[in-house]
This record gives C-alpha cells, structure tokens and sequence, in this order.
C-alpha cells in the first residue's frame, strides 16, 4: 500500500503526540505542521527536522497531501476541518468533532459527498482496557446493569474560552456510548464556575439510557486528586476501571446484594450480601493514540468507516450541547432527539 501523507494543524500540547505516532507508523509519512506560534514550530522542527514548517494551514494545500489531522483548540475545528474536507483531504480531528450539531453534521455530510474519511479523536474508543471493559458488560458477566459512574478529576487545566464539560466530558460520553452501545434519552448538568466567572470548572451529569440504565459522569480542573475512573455495578459483579493505576486497571469484584422477598417484619428483613474474589485480568498495553492513528490510516485506505467516525462525533457534540442547555436552565433534564 502506498504511503499516505499527512499534515498536523496544532503543535501545542496533544499536536506532538500525534505527530510522534504518524512519525513511527509505517503506513504515514508526516510532511507538513502548521501553528500559529513561533515557539511551536521551533519545538516541531528540534523533534522532525525534515518537516515543512508554516503558521498558516491553508500553505499545507500546496503539499499534496492525503490527510490532515486537526489538533487546534475546539472553537477552530469546524472551519479548519471545512476547509480541508473542500481541499478533499482526509481529516482527523480532535475531541470535540465540533462545538455545535450543525457544524458537525454539515461535516459529516462534506465528508460524504466527497468520499473522504472524516473521524473524531475519541481516544479511549481505542484504548484496550476500556474493550475489555466492555467484553465483560456483553458476555453479562456483570448481570444486568443498574448504572454506571464516571470521575476525571484534576487540578487544572484551566481554559478561558471553554469549560470543562466541553474539554473533559467528551472523552467520559464516548467511554459510556462505546461501553453501552446506545444512545442516552435524556441529561440534565450541573455546573459551577469557581475560578472564572461564567466558566464552569466542576460539572455534574446524568444521563439516563433506554431500559432504565443510568450514567453519572462528574468532570473537575478543580481537585486536589488526579482520578480516571469507571465503575459498573451490575446485578451480578461490579467493575472498576482506573486509568490511573498502571498495572491493575481493571477489577472485577465479585459483590452484591440480593434483596429479600416483600416482608412486614423488621425481623426478616435481611438482604443477603455476597463479597466474593477480586478478579485482575490482563490488559495487553497498547498507546491508544497510536491505535486511534493506525485505524485513521486503514480506513482512508480500505474505504471503511473510522471506530470514532464523523458520526460518533455528533452523537458526543449533541449530548454536550444537551448539557449545556441543562447547566444554563438551573440543571433540567433535556430530552435529546436522534
Ligand atoms: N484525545 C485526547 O486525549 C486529547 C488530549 C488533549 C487535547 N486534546 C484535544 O486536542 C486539541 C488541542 O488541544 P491542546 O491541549 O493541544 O491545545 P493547545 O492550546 O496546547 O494547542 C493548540 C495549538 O493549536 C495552535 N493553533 C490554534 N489555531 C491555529 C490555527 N488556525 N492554525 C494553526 N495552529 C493553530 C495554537 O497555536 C496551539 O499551539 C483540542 O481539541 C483538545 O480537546 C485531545
């Protein structure tokens, strides 16, 4: 298969990281970086010295370039990603897809008509603990699912012209999406700007999921603990997935509770407790970025639709903005339409 050519739009934080893995797959050849800052590209050019170098992306036209990842802040996203999708490159961009349903749907639909892999970075989509997560909520080792609860708390990093729904929950909805394989009903949000006014840095949701399923996902910059977490309690075992933990990012507790039947007498109303082994399995590590990179490069290639395509963006961007309606009427709980 031919090599594909890419081009990276946003050297910042995650731009590099991205560019690191196009470097070390063999199917990519990184040709061009474009930032807007001076210092960026110096820090580009020390790490791929024989990358083209601009503070403008539309010079990256001239490239001959198969694909572009988009890796700029959220708010840049749909006009980049517009403007490439009309150059007919391949775009890949970051988490959110956009920071509206329109824009992501008129994405999705430029991607469309042109025949061109459009896909979100949803990272934990390709992340091997999360799959073995989900293997055990399908092969309904866990029993029915009664909720599940997410935590990605930190101190930090403090943004002005986002919140911290829009930069952290993203990951903490696709995590839920992929796990369950549906699509939530409804969300209500709770919001509360501490540091800025106006810029909500601790968030609170629940998404309820047909057949009663329940979700609570709770985003922080402002905790004295780093936490990456996920717990499914089921009627049968328990699960807990933290991303933090190195080695054992996965436990299954074999706990629960059994109810007893309905009864009038304090005297025989005992539930019945069952606190069984800790099961550990093992994760086979891989970087999820590099999986997430290697399934954009196989996609353009085979013509087949990304894990995280344009689609799972919007489906993301529409519960975000659902939230956000909520976070703005007082935490209402907004219905969203598929
Ligand atoms: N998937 C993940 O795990 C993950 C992790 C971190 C960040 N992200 C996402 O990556 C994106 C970037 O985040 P970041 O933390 O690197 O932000 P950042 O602010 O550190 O970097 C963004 C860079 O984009 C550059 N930029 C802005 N507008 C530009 C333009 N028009 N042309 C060229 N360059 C431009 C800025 O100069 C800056 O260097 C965001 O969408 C964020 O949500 C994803």
């Amino acid at each position: 298969m031919d090599t594909l050519k890419v081009g990276i739009i946003g050297y910042g934080y995650w731009g590099p990281n991205i560019a690191r893995n196009f470097v070390e797959l063999s199917a990519s050849q990184v040709v061009a970086i474009a930032d807007l800052k001076e210092e960026q590209l110096k820090r580009a050019q020390a790490k791929h010295p024989q990358v083209v170098l601009t503070k403008d992306y539309h010079e990256l036209f001239k490239l001959e370039l198969d694909a572009v990842v988009v890796a700029t802040p959220p708010a840049t996203h749909y006009p980049i990603a517009k403007a490439c999708l009309e150059q007919g490159l391949h775009v890949l961009v970051e988490k959110p897809l956009t920071l509206n349903s329109q824009h992501a749907e008129a994405l999705i639909d430029l991607a469309d008509s042109k025949g061109l892999t459009l896909m979100v970075g949803h990272t934990f989509e390709y992340n091997t603990a999360v799959h073995a997560l989900k293997a055990y909520i399908d092969s309904g080792e866990l029993g029915e699912i009664y909720y599940l609860d997410t935590a990605r708390l930190n101190l930090g990093l403090f943004q002005r012209d986002s919140n911290v729904l829009w930069d952290l929950a993203p990951h903490d909805i696709s995590i839920l999406l992929y796990l369950l394989g549906q699509s939530p009903i409804s969300v209500s949000a709770h919001g509360m700007p501490c540091v800025f006014d106006g810029v909500p840095d601790v968030a609170y949701l629940h998404l309820i999921f047909p057949n009663h399923k329940l979700a609570y996902v709770h985003v922080s910059w402002l905790d004295p603990c780093k936490v990456r977490r996920v717990t499914v309690v089921g009627s049968k075992k328990m699960a807990v997935y933290n991303d933090v933990e190195n080695e054992q990012k996965i436990k299954i507790y074999d706990k629960g509770v059994d109810a007893p039947a309905y009864t009038n007498s304090f005297a025989d109303f005992q539930c019945s407790y069952h606190y069984g082994d800790i099961t550990i399995p093992r994760i086979r590590y891989a970087e999820p970025l590099r999986e997430e990179c290697q399934d954009f490069l196989d996609c353009i290639q085979s013509h087949k639709e990304p894990c995280s395509c344009g689609r799972d963006g919007l489906r993301v961007v529409k519960i975000l903005e659902a939230a956000q309606r909520s976070m703005n009427n007082g935490s209402t709980q907004e219905g969203i339409q598929w």
